[in-house]
């Protein structure tokens, strides 16, 4: 197979949104990074050069690493992070994926700009018809801060709250004329009236879901996660930061004189207070037969009506439909390899907590109390060196492997004041281990507390299945006898619904330690996140690797 060299460079250029103009972290001077594409079977070389002065780490979000852990990316878990000055090659190889996927910044919130598509073509025909036509179309969720990202984290871990202060929400890097002052600044896609074109949706977005949807158009559903689906047509998605998803479109409807359609995502929250509910719109433009002359036109963007089919923001009721919507595709050529029986389960919840200053850190949130974030009440300390290399050099003293593999108490998240049970979580930096080749369920339980939103729950290294998904509180009597285990989606990252339960299984297979965290990176931040080790296996083929000559010490 060939191998496939990148070079990054990350550099800080000034870009210019809303009429602020600022200095922003970027990958070789674009904003969004440029596009990774590859080929399955490919071997990929990134050399990532980090010419600023702060550390920093490259992620390729769900490639599988089968062995190859060092490449994998996230600051402190596979490797240290790349010092100022400094270069890391990362070398992997995409084995048996296929579709859309996305890169990012994993040090600290440098994914607020640092990010882009990975895209992944088959050797197969696609197996879904009709064959869409060139180019494709990335459809990139993204938010736009006027201020430092550094100082509203640095702010945001000294008083742990605080809305999410993004400025805009952007499709390839631009707001959309419903923001001011940046009716230039809007993403408008050509398309030619008849044919069918594939949308590579990602959500790069740091704290935001999105529901997206284009006027009078419908979207069929063939991939997600860079695995293909049972074709699912629907009028909108439902989108998670981490996820991806690739859409069909037709561009078959008459449009008005203006030619064009509009495209819009919105949050999707239960509550308004205090996020940022505003909208980002693009269009599509259907061509003419005097194409090349309205190409010149400058264009004056009308302000549309947003797409009926749009659903409103809190409409919980639409997100799930959509969800248990999606199934893999499950064919001879596609199996779909979901554990019907497990090794072990794990059940941890997912909270939110309000609590004192953790020990050594300065805090100056209401009262000294502030925000946190927990699985099974262990609140996720970042080690100072990385954990796959503690592992692999077995310097065991820096490993805790006691992650609890149960909640700390019977749980009741349904119609309870839940607060008194999510105070004061333990500190740690705590993780599970496995023996190769376990066949693992975890249970994910959102607790409630203070929570508008869905945690989208990201697991490194590994795709699973999600075999159910509920609200309320998990009965491990009852629920799993309604498993799907015929053809549950596959995924790397699982939307656990607000105040319910998400049920995901996967074979363990990849040596190594891997990172399990929610992809809203507050909450990441916040310690939502634990570590989980796969031993190595009995043949060489399921051991990590040794470390590349190049990987950063810290
Ligand atoms: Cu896309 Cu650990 O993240």
């Amino acid at each position: 197979p060939p191998t496939r060299l990148f070079q990054f460079n990350v550099e800080w250029r000034n870009v210019t949104r809303l009429c602020h103009t600022k200095s922003l972290l970027t990958v070789n001077g674009k904003y969004p990074g440029p596009t990774i594409i590859v080929h399955e079977g490919d071997n990929v070389q990134v050399k990532v050069n980090n010419r600023i002065p702060r550390n920093t780490t490259i992620h390729w979000h769900g490639v599988r690493q089968l062995q190859t852990g060092w490449a994998d990316g996230p600051a402190y878990i596979t490797q240290c992070p790349i010092g100022a000055g400094k270069s890391y090659t990362y070398k992997f190889t995409v084995i048996d994926q296929r579709g859309t996927l996305l890169w990012h910044s994993h040090f600290s919130w440098q994914r607020a700009s640092v990010y882009g598509a990975f895209i992944i073509y088959p050797r197969m025909p696609y197996p879904f018809s009709p064959t869409p036509v060139r180019p494709d179309i990335p459809v990139i969720f993204g938010e736009w801060w006027n201020g430092e990202v550094e100082a509203i984290e640095n702010d945001m871990m000294l008083y742990g709250g605080g809305p999410n202060s993004s400025d805009a929400y952007t499709i390839n890097g631009l707001p959309g004329p419903l923001y001011p002052c940046s009716n230039k600044d809007t993403f408008i896609q050509r398309v030619e009236p008849g044919k069918t074109y594939l949308l590579r949706i990602i959500n790069a977005a740091l704290n935001s879901e999105f529901f997206f949807a284009v006027a009078n158009h419908t979207l069929t559903v063939v991939e997600i996660d860079a695995v293909y689906t049972k074709p699912f047509e629907t009028s909108a998605i439902m989108i998670a930061p981490g996820q991806t998803t690739n859409v069909l479109l037709t561009a078959n409807q008459i449009p008005d004189s203006t030619n064009m359609f509009v495209m819009a995502a919105r949050p999707y929250l239960t509550s308004v207070f205090p996020f940022d509910n505003s909208i980002t719109i693009g269009f599509l433009k259907y061509k003419t037969s005097n194409f090349k002359k309205e190409k010149q036109t400058p264009m004056l963007l009308p302000v549309p009506p947003l797409p009926h089919n749009l659903p409103p923001m809190e409409d919980t009721g639409f997100a799930t439909r959509f969800l248990n919507g999606l199934r893999s595709l499950s064919s001879a050529e596609y199996p779909c390899r979901v554990p019907k029986k497990v090794d072990r389960r794990v059940i941890t919840t997912i909270s939110l907590n309000l609590q004192d200053c953790a020990p050594n850190q300065t805090c100056k949130g209401y009262r000294g109390k502030r925000f946190y974030a927990s699985m099974n009440n262990q609140s996720f300390i970042r080690p100072s060196m990385s954990l796959l290399e503690t592992h692999y050099k077995k310097l065991g003293a820096g490993l805790s492997l006691n992650f609890p593999g149960k909640p700390p108490h019977e749980f009741n998240y349904t119609g309870v004041d839940p607060l008194s049970e999510n105070m004061n979580t333990e500190f740690g930096t705590k993780l599970i281990e496995v023996p190769y080749g376990t066949r693992l369920e975890i249970v994910l339980q959102d607790t409630n507390f203070m929570n508008p939103e869905n945690h989208p729950i990201h697991v490194h290294g590994h795709n699973f299945f999600v075999v159910g998904r509920g609200f309320g509180n998990f009965d491990s009597s009852n629920d799993p006898s309604y498993y799907n285990l015929v053809d549950p989606p596959e995924r790397n990252t699982v939307a656990v619904p607000m105040g319910g339960w998400a049920a995901i299984r996967l074979n363990a297979d990849n040596p190594g330690v891997w990172f399990i965290h929610c992809h809203l990176e507050e909450h990441t931040t916040w310690g939502l996140a634990m570590g989980f080790i796969v031993e190595n296996g009995p043949k060489p083929s399921q051991c990590v690797l040794p470390p590349p000559s190049d990987l950063p010490a810290c």
